[in-house]
């Protein structure tokens, strides 16, 4: 609970922008300590991961729960604490080799007795503070825009609420989605063209690499060329892949920095691929026209409000006998909010983790049924393909004739 009352007031002095890259910063230099084993003791043996998301909005993931457990240790709060400082932050984004052992002497200094072997023994973390990597990193530049009435933290104030709110006079049951909808109106489409804005964050998607498991499919045959509608193409890696295969896609994202990106990506393709900015909820389809709606990482940022609506969009789209193919985050992988506190705090966390039970209580009835689910493969780098193993991939079929 101290980390999250730490990274809240972080960001109410720093700003969001600042915190949440200061902590990817800080996770990538413990990852590069700690995996690599570099001058860590035997003491401080860690073998928990900070979720990549860390940082980003209200973190307020449950300290217990061992995925965010990384997030309380002392030296990543005072990795954080040194890179959000205006004073020490220059330190390590110098290209000096001086100026990094200086950092790494004011980390040492700040670490809890039992911890400053960490410091101490490892002289690689000079190299792991190397400018290279942490002006890559870094991009202070780059903040978030937040809706007005949209406090920092995400947490919301009545006063912020009463803002937002403003006139909304509720009578049916639209009203109420409607009110939701504001509620969580602050991650948009304007906090996704800022996060796509910005190339250099360290962002696994940032790829030109499609999923692995689309490949996968389609090498068993499981998928074949086809029409396909895909739901938060971002980007659009896996549009490309998709009508370089022969499919005739359509991509939809209501972030115009990705579509821009989406549409520049120039591949030899076999089929075709139209980009579309909008709402996925607002995008005008041929019903019952796709052999294939597929969906990399937008449904865990859809509000469970949304959910029906989604579900329905899917059925909408899809042949009798078309396909529905989804990458989620699995528990691991998202904020660890309920539903509950989604509105609570009107923020989704980065993101809602679904457990194995709820995606088939969802798509494991009619008219879908499921064909498979499982675990994404992480990827080695090696392969041509993108894969984390905090995310599920899910297939179903739409009931009826192929
Ligand atoms: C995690 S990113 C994944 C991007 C892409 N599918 C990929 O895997 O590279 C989620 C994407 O969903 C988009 N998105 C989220 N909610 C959306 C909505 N309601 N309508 C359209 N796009 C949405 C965001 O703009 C973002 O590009």
């Amino acid at each position: 609970m101290h980390a999250q009352v730490r990274h809240r007031r972080l960001i109410r002095e720093h700003g969001h922008g600042i915190v949440h890259t200061a902590y990817h910063t800080a996770r990538g230099i413990w990852e590069t300590l700690i995996y690599r084993g570099w001058g860590v003791p035997c003491a401080l043996a860690r073998d928990m991961r900070l979720p990549a998301w860390f940082g980003h909005q209200d973190w307020a993931g449950d300290p217990r729960d061992p995925v965010h457990q990384a997030a309380t240790y002392p030296e990543v709060i005072t990795l954080t604490g040194l890179l959000v400082s205006p004073h020490w932050r220059p330190f390590a984004m110098s290209a000096s080799a001086a100026d990094h052992d200086r950092f790494r002497a004011e980390f040492q200094r700040r670490l809890p007795p039992d911890y400053r072997d960490l410091a101490n023994a490892s002289l690689q973390l000079r190299a792991a503070v190397g400018g290279a990597s942490v002006t890559r990193w870094y991009r202070p530049a780059v903040e978030v825009v937040h809706q007005r009435g949209c406090p920092a933290s995400g947490e919301m104030t009545a006063a912020g609420l009463r803002r937002r709110m403003k006139d909304q006079f509720i009578y049916t049951s639209d009203d109420v989605l409607r009110m939701l909808d504001a509620l969580l109106a602050g991650i948009g489409t304007a906090w996704w063209d800022q996060f796509f804005a910005d190339q250099s964050r360290p962002c696994p998607f940032f790829t030109d690499r499609p999923d692995e498991n689309l490949a996968a499919w389609f090498g068993e045959g499981q998928l074949t060329a086809g029409r396909v509608l895909e739901l938060g193409c971002g980007h659009g890696r896996n549009a490309a892949y998709l009508a370089g295969l022969g499919c005739d896609v359509l991509a939809v994202d209501f972030s115009a920095e990705a579509i821009e990106r989406a549409r520049k990506r120039a591949r030899p393709v076999s089929g075709s691929a139209d980009f579309r900015c909008c709402s996925i909820f607002d995008a005008d389809f041929a019903e019952e026209s796709y052999d294939l709606v597929y969906d990399s990482g937008c449904f865990h940022h859809v509000a469970p409000h949304r959910r029906k609506d989604y579900v329905d969009l899917v059925r909408k789209a899809l042949k009798p006998g078309g396909s529905y193919g989804l990458v989620c985050f699995r528990p691991q992988g998202g904020s660890g909010y309920t539903d509950l506190q989604v509105y609570q705090r009107a923020s989704l966390g980065g993101g809602l983790g679904y457990s194995a039970d709820r995606l088939r209580a969802l798509w494991d009835k009619p008219p879908f049924s499921l064909r498979g689910l499982r675990q994404m493969n992480k990827a080695s780098g090696q392969e041509p393909y993108f894969g984390e193993d905090y995310l599920w991939v899910r297939l179903a079929t739409k009931e009826g004739a192929a």
